[in-house]
């Protein structure tokens, strides 16, 4: 969405059409609420804005059909490093030798994904975060691999589309999660050892530390799946870390698949 309003040519790929369907209908969506704030006194620029953004937006299920035609790769599936390799590997046969593949991952080593691979050095890691449309920050990753050349790419594309990029090493969690997933455990862990409700704790921060939401709305927010994805992964790599201890109630929650917003529910319910 924040590349095609910007004027990219971009193709959405993904596993069937029913999801695409349901993707460019939450494009479209979000797109009506950027402009409703960005052309508030200009309706016909608005609807100009939303036309030209959705030219640039196809849809495709096959990505080795299209990688041929592009120039940055930006990849977003499951966070399962086999499956992102199998990815990798297969398109690094049919894309382009300039091709740049990144990986949007929160929790996986991007020099692991560059390995499956014979393009390490036009591999980074690019991460966004939720809502991207809102959101202002990328995380530009670089790995030992990474050319200065491809470096220097991503960090223009992601001013291009918008964004204030910042930049770090290939390390677990980079910046953003490897301060906010420890965080939002530590208030599982206080709400698990019943010191305090999940209300009283997310008012508490919002009102005493400012954050927008508070640490369970936003895990709702980011998805429990997700989150336990990124904990069980720094759990394998460090086990002794108390921070990366994985939690039972988030454990709990996934198993019963309630998972956040996506699925109706989480730690609060939103049916
Ligand atoms: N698309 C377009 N616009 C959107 C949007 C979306 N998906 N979501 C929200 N907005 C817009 C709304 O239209 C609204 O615009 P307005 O000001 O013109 O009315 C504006 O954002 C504010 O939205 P709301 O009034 O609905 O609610 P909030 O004021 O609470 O803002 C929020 C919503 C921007 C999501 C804010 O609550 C926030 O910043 N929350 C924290 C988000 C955060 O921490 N994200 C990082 C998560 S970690 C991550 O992504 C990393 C990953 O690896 C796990």
């Amino acid at each position: 969405q924040v590349a095609a309003a910007t004027g990219h040519t971009v193709v959405l790929v993904d596993q069937s059409e029913e999801i695409l369907k349901k993707s460019t209908k939450g494009i479209e969506e979000s797109l009506k609420r950027v402009t409703k704030k960005k052309f508030a006194d200009k309706p016909e620029a608005g609807a100009e804005f939303i036309e030209k953004t959705l030219k640039n937006l196809t849809t495709s299920t096959d990505a080795v059909a299209v990688v041929h035609s592009t120039d940055l790769v930006i990849e977003a599936i499951v966070e399962n490093q086999e499956v992102k390799n199998e990815l990798f590997k297969t398109l690094d046969k049919f894309a382009p030798e300039h091709t740049i593949f990144a990986s949007n991952t929160s929790s996986l080593q991007i020099t692991q994904l560059a390995n499956s691979t014979t393009r390490q050095d036009r591999f980074g890691g690019l991460h966004f975060f939720n809502p991207v449309p809102m959101m202002k920050l990328v995380e530009v990753i670089k790995t030992p691999m990474t050319s200065q050349k491809t470096f220097e790419s991503l960090m223009d594309f992601s001013k291009a589309v918008g964004k204030s990029p910042v930049s770090c090493k290939d390390t677990p969690g980079f910046i953003v999660n490897r301060l906010l997933v420890p965080y939002m455990l530590e208030a599982v862990r206080l709400f698990e050892r019943g010191d305090a409700s999940k209300e009283d704790i997310d008012v508490a921060m919002k009102l005493g530390a400012g954050y927008p939401m508070g640490p369970f709305e936003l895990l709702d927010y980011v998805g429990l799946d997700t989150s336990k994805y990124i904990i069980d992964g720094w759990h394998a790599l460090e086990p002794n870390n108390p921070l990366f201890a994985p939690s039972p109630l988030l454990n709990k929650l996934v198993e019963e698949k309630k998972l956040g917003k996506k699925t109706g529910e989480g730690f609060y319910k939103y049916k």
